[in-house]
């Protein structure tokens, strides 16, 4: 088979993965440049990642990986501008007017969407603004800002580079649910309003066995609102250790995402939350639980592989 790359273009669609860039070099950097043609900084773009020291900045390990697309013809998605979690020491444990609040906010995004102005293909703008009740998290933003933080985040990035795809993103809303719906009716309403919004990131941190039956339904119902979904941190875990059943029902459920992005004509593709089991945060997190992407510790291709290329139309 062609690499994945091509097998999703010839659909019209994207395959990313999310990189470290430090490790773009050798086998890391040759699967990832052969096999993907678009890239999400894993972490390399978050606040406290550009922005540790208030305003110091830090855009070497995200500059990496902006050059390294452009080198192998990939895209690019900003990951991410407005999020609850991996925000800096100062910022986070700061206490600040409404005022200042909005002010920061302005001032990050237009320095680091302006930074990147045209070489991006989409920002996930807001990260997870929603509890599971489909209820809004409380966050710094919210509990500073109120729900206006979030036209006002797609405004500011609109602002600093028109022709980047603005998303919100955020997980468990995969399937047609409490939280999916929320995020439905919230994407409705800042299209009404005339609020810049381009997509819907659906992470999808899947667990084996589970690829919720509404998927396709789903990402249905946010492409006929008049916009784009995309996957965008595709990983299905198992309870460790591996074994060939459960390899097996692995690649039954990512070619079962993979068709239904591919059987929509506004999914634009589908990025996995790291290509091999040595670069995902699921062990650090999910007790006993792992090799929940398509390569083994080795870059060896997995059955889970197979089952994308499978559902981008190879054999
Ligand atoms: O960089 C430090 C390193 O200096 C230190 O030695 C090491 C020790 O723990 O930590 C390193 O930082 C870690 C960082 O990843 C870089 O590897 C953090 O501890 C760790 O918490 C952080 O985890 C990231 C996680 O977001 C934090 O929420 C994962 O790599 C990253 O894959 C993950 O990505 C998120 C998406 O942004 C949003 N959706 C969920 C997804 C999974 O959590």
């Amino acid at each position: 088979d062609p690499p994945l790359r091509d097998l999703a273009a010839a659909q019209g669609k994207v395959i990313g993965t999310a990189v470290t860039g430090s490790k773009l070099t050798g086998t890391y950097g040759d699967t990832a440049a052969r096999e993907f043609s678009s890239l999400t900084p894993g972490n390399a773009m978050k606040w406290e990642s550009v922005e540790p020291t208030r305003g110091t900045y830090n855009w070497a390990e995200a500059d990496q990986i902006v050059d390294f697309a452009a080198a192998h013809g990939q895209q690019v998605r900003g990951h991410t501008l407005v999020w609850h979690s991996q925000n800096p020491g100062w910022l986070a444990d700061g206490s600040w007017t409404a005022a200042q609040l909005g002010q920061l906010l302005d001032d990050h995004i237009a320095t680091e969407v302006g930074r990147y102005k045209g070489r991006l293909a989409a920002w996930d703008v807001v990260n997870e603004p929603f509890n599971e009740d489909g209820t809004y998290r409380q966050t710094l933003w919210y509990n500073g800002l109120g729900t206006d933080y979030i036209a006002r985040a797609l405004t500011d990035a609109r602002a600093a580079d028109p022709a980047a795809k603005l998303y919100i993103n955020d997980y468990n809303v995969e399937g047609v649910n409490a939280k999916s719906t929320a995020l439905y009716n919230l994407v409705k309403s800042l299209k009404e309003r005339g609020v810049p919004i381009d997509g819907v990131g659906l992470q999808a941190h899947l667990i084996l066995g589970q690829v919720p039956s509404t998927l396709q339904q789903n990402i249905q119902r946010f492409a006929d609102l008049g916009v784009d979904v995309a996957l965008t941190e595709l990983d299905i875990r198992m309870q460790l250790p591996a074994d060939t059943t459960k390899l097996a029902q692995q690649k039954a459920d990512y070619q079962a995402v993979v068709a239904a992005c591919a059987a929509v004509t506004r999914c634009a593709g589908v990025t996995v939350w790291g290509f091999t089991d040595s670069d995902s945060w699921v062990p650090d997190v999910f007790q006993g639980y792992g090799a929940a992407t398509p390569y083994d510790e080795n870059y060896r291709p997995k059955p889970a592989y197979y089952g994308i290329a499978k559902a981008l139309g190879g054999s």
